[in-house]
């Protein structure tokens, strides 16, 4: 399979790295197909974009249609030889951006159609990124079942339609888990393994593999913002405690709260309870955590799972840190509280 070039930064671009086991699970899809829509959630920026585009090559060499669709980033790649609808993605293009993203999320459901009516297409692969954002999480909801429609009655008969969708949105991941419309799985950041070949790629001189496994926890986005401030942990923490609004969230707690904080930066568990459900969900909410972490068997996971515990990265049995770096700013937020 042909690896893909991944932008790191804008001098960098890097071939798509490890993620061994999620490879083998997508070729797993094409070959067997889904009964479901697929959704894969996990922390931000721990690779489920770049997993997507690579999987795009993997159904495109199984002789898929095969499209990529990413609304909030007006994003899209096509390989299929029906000219029409190349063209009406690009023409989507050229519209506003709201009215543009709505206009893709709905574009990938009407591809799917038409391929399958119009142009007797057998084999169709759908990957749709960041849609929940693009038409709202209210909708999320409606849209996961019009997927389903596809592939439970569809328009023509057909081979293999899959359907994958990538989210981080805990919130989204709730309201869906809800009914039995789609498989959900996670997706964890990189295994020590491969964020190792990952920071081979990486040119220059580096703070030690350990160093960097504490702070990312494997999360190649986090790696990347290091990189670019020059392995400046500090400002990267300032930069997420600024960009979340987090002062904000410490300040609205009480007293006890901020003790349930304290103690879910050491063991994430403890929030795992009745009385401390509801802070747990704000920092779900806010995309510091996941929670409701399933099993660590090999088919409820895309790719390999975390451990079952792992108290230095913020890894719980069922509640978890997206990557330690989320820790260390509310760390830094409850030192100040205390002053
Ligand atoms: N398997 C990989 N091999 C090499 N680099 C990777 C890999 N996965 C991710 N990266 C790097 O990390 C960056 C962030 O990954 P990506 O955008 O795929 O994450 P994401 O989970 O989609 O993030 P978000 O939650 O913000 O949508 C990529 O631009 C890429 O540079
Ligand atoms: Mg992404």
């Amino acid at each position: 399979m042909r690896k893909i070039k991944l932008v790191f930064t804008r001098d960098i671009e890097i071939d798509f790295s490890d993620r061994e086991k999620a490879l083998k699970q997508i070729y797993e899809v094409s070959e067997k197909g889904t009964s479901y829509p697929l959704i894969i959630y996990g922390p931000e920026g721990c690779g489920k974009t770049s997993l997507l585009k690579q999987a795009v090559e993997i159904f495109r060499e199984q002789g898929f249609e095969t499209f990529y669709i990413n609304p909030l980033q007006r994003d899209f790649i096509a390989h299929t030889d029906v000219q029409d609808l190349i063209k009406r993605f690009v023409e989507i293009l050229s519209e506003a951006v709201g009215v543009a993203q709505l206009k893709l999320a709905s574009l990938a459901i009407f591809v799917v159609r038409e391929l399958l009516t119009r142009w007797r297409r057998r084999r169709i692969a759908v990957l749709i990124d960041d849609v929940f954002q693009a038409v709202g999480l209210d909708k999320a909801e409606t849209y996961v079942k019009e997927l389903l429609g596809l592939i439970e009655h569809p328009p023509a008969s057909y081979d293999n339609i899959v359907v994958i969708v990538a989210t981080s949105e805990g919130v989204t991941r709730e309201r869906i888990g809800r009914h039995r419309w789609a498989i959900l799985r996670p997706i964890w950041n990189m295994s020590r393994e491969g964020f190792e070949e990952l920071l081979e790629k990486i040119p220059g001189t580096k703070p030690s593999t350990d160093d960097l496994w504490m702070i990312t926890g494997g999360n190649p986005d986090a790696l990347r913002r290091l990189y670019q401030t020059n392995w400046d942990i500090n400002s990267v923490v300032k930069d997420v405690i600024t960009s979340r609004k987090l002062e904000a969230l410490a300040s609205s707690l009480n007293d006890e709260e901020k003790k349930w904080l304290i103690e879910a930066m050491k063991d994430p568990d403890t929030l795992f309870v009745r009385e401390r459900l509801g802070l747990l969900k704000r920092l779900v909410e806010a995309n510091l955590m996941i929670d409701t972490l399933p099993e660590r068997t090999y088919d409820e996971w895309i790719d390999q799972h975390p451990p079952e515990r792992d108290p230095e990265t913020g890894v719980g049995r069922y509640v978890a840190w997206q990557m330690p770096l989320y820790r260390e700013a509310i760390n830094i937020l409850v030192e100040k509280i205390r002053k």
